[in-house]
Formats: structure tokens, sequence, C-alpha cells
């Protein structure tokens, strides 16, 4: 079986329950990526539950004020994603409906590549892969790629690499299942090679390049 459809069944087996997985509300699972950019989800969860409650819907949090934005954001660090968040909110509004595509998702306040590519993908199923920090993991050591990840040419040569793993069809499914999958199985230190589905294909895994895996340019 190949890489992706190991991922998709290992993902269907033990990828996280999350309530932003339960809609394809493009408001929620914004709001769940501008979060998780720099929160672990444990964290992020309440707060995600705590936004929802107060502004269901982005005329909620546009017609809120900056104020009462960030106070709801106390406690998560980086405010400038939640002056961003409630910018964007104001935008989407202005236009007249959320952006659908990567493209117009990437003019949004905050909205980078990568949160472009998740909301994309998961609430909008656009064919585009999502590349953080653990899709470079686990691509690194699955394909065994020592290319340091922080450089023009290494960037541009996971992003191919991912895209052209996404199944046409599971974009949605497949993103979160690469992502869970660095989270879960394949993680920082000590990963779980012992139970992994792609450990006997996996090029770190049989030259023993598991923690030399991925590379940096940067110390
Ligand atoms: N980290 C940030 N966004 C995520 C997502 N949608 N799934 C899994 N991990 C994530």
């Amino acid at each position: 079986m190949n890489f992706s459809t190991t991922l998709l069944q290992w993902f269907a087996k033990n990828g996280r329950s999350l309530p932003w997985r339960e809609t394809s509300d493009p408001y929620a699972i914004w709001l769940s990526e501008i979060i998780l950019q720099q929160t672990r989800i444990v964290q992020g969860q309440s707060y995600w539950e705590r936004f929802m409650k107060l502004w269901p819907t982005v005329s909620d949090l546009a017609r809120a004020t900056t104020d009462e934005v960030l106070k709801a954001w106390q406690g998560l660090g980086y405010y400038s994603r939640a002056r961003n968040l409630h910018t964007a909110a104001m935008q989407i509004v202005e236009r007249g409906e959320f952006p659908k595509t990567h493209k117009e998702l990437k003019t949004l306040k905050g909205v980078g590549d990568y949160t472009a590519a998740a909301i994309a993908s998961i609430a909008f199923g656009e064919n585009v892969a999502v590349v953080d920090g653990n899709v470079y993991r686990v691509l690194a050591r699955y394909f065994g790629i020592d290319t340091p990840i922080d450089t023009t040419g290494g960037k541009k040569l996971f992003q191919e690499l991912a895209q052209s793993l996404i199944p046409s069809d599971q974009p949605a499914n497949y993103n979160q299942a690469i992502m869970d999958f660095g989270a879960i199985q394949c993680t920082p230190t000590s990963p779980h090679c012992d139970t992994c589905p792609l450990c006997e294909t996996c090029i770190a895994f049989r030259e023993q390049h598991i923690d030399s895996l991925p590379v940096k340019s940067k110390k």
C-alpha cells in the first residue's frame, strides 16, 4: 500500500476528534487554524470554544471591539493573531462572503500560505497541500530527504512533494492525516517507529537517520 493510502488508514483509526472537525463552516475552521498557529491543541480547544460561543459567526466577530477580542484572547500570546483575526473578520464582511480559494484566502490579514492551504482544503475541498513542521518532519524522514527545510530550494522541494502526494478526492482528510501523524506517531523526539505502519518503507528508519531529519541550515 502506498504512502498516502496508509496515512489515510492510520488517520481513520488514530485521528484526533476535535470540535472543528465536526463542521464544514469555514469561519470555525479558520478560527481553529489561527489559534493553532502558535498554540498546542489541548490549550487551543478551550479558546476556540470560547470564541465560538462569544461570536458564532464571522459577522458577530466583525462587530466586536478590538478590546473585546483581545480580552477573549488573553493567555494565548502572540496578540497580533487576535488583531489580525478581528481585521480579517471585517475584511470578510466587507467583501460579502467568505473567500473560498487558496489564492483569495491569502488576501486576509494573518493568513499566509499554510493557513490558506489548511482552510481551502479542509473547508472547501481544494486540492492544495499544507506544509507545516509536522509535514516537513514526516516527509524528510519517510523519503530520506536531507535538503534543509529552511532554504528557498528546500521549501519548494517539500511543497512540491507534498502536493504530489495528495489524493485529489480527499485533500481535507489527507492534510489532517499527515499533521496528526506528525504530532502523534512521527514525533520530533522518540518517534513511535515500533508501531508505525510506514516503518517498513521509511528511509530514515532503514538507515537509522530518524534523529538527524529533518535538516535545518541555521542553528
Ligand atoms: N495543527 C494545526 N492545524 C491542524 C489541523 N487542522 N490538524 C492537525 N493539526 C493541526
